[in-house]
């Protein structure tokens, strides 16, 4: 006997990342679901993924593939996409060496520099970009001029923007002098080109902007262009900051 549980076949499907259960369901109805080389066409049939041979349309289904993420710290002038139809860099030329595919979670603009995260779990990917889940991305961002007393105040506390008032963000002003400004951002939702459009619109155009943390990860020391895959404990406390632990 075999100590792997055995399971409905729907619930290998599905489990196995190739559909939802009730689409599952479905083929299995049509059948082209088999077990060991038979047709299954009832819904109540088990078996064991990884010992069976079980395929779909006569080919084998394998358990999902190892989840992953990567924190990668791309420079300005990488796209943020897989492939870029004006052939410019694009933040797969960067992970390469990585062995499974992954996608960047969310997005950097063509100009800004900074962690981003990719990574190969749906799930994971989602609610990190969600605004319900609301995970703080920190910005170091150097700013034209000075907001003044007004502006980091309205930064902070929200501004109308085209698309509705953004939300409190924290803001720490690092330095300046008479031409530009210093100052960390941390937002807690993600809107396009946000930090350019609030620091716009306090009169202040950003002149250069780095994202330095997602939640509990952290830029560190990664150099630029490179990427490095998260531990097993930051993966777990990424999870957790998005309800999924
Ligand atoms: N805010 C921006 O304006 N651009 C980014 O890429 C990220 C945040």
């Amino acid at each position: 006997m075999s100590q792997m549980q055995a399971e409905r076949l729907q619930k290998i499907l599905s489990k196995a990342g190739i559909t939802s259960r009730r689409k599952a369901e479905e083929l299995i109805l049509q059948g082209r679901v088999s077990v060991n080389g038979r047709v299954v066409s009832e819904l109540g049939a088990k078996a064991v993924l990884g010992k069976d041979d079980i395929c779909l349309d006569g080919k084998a289904v394998k358990p999902a593939t190892e989840k992953l993420v990567v924190a990668l710290f791309k420079p300005k002038n990488y796209v943020t996409t897989l492939q870029d139809p004006q052939g410019r860099p694009t933040v797969a030329d960067l992970v390469k060496s990585i062995s499974l595919r992954v996608y960047p979670v969310g997005r950097l603009d063509y100009d800004v520099e900074g962690l981003l995260l990719m990574t190969n779990d749906g799930e994971l990917a989602h609610r990190l970009q969600h605004p319900r889940y609301k995970v703080p991305k920190t910005y170091m961002v150097k700013v034209r001029g000075h907001p003044g007393e007004d502006g980091l105040t309205r930064l902070q506390q929200g501004i109308r923007l085209e698309d509705g008032v953004t939300a409190p963000a924290e803001l720490r002003v690092l330095e300046h002098d008479n031409k530009a400004t210093w100052l960390t951002l941390t937002l807690r939702e993600g809107r396009n080109h946000q930090v350019k459009r609030m620091c716009a619109a306090v009169g202040c155009p950003v002149l250069k902007l780095r994202r330095t943390q997602i939640g509990p990860i952290d830029l560190g020391n990664l150099q630029s262009g490179k990427s490095r895959r998260l531990k097993a404990s930051e993966v777990r406390a990424l999870r957790q900051a998005v309800g999924l632990m």
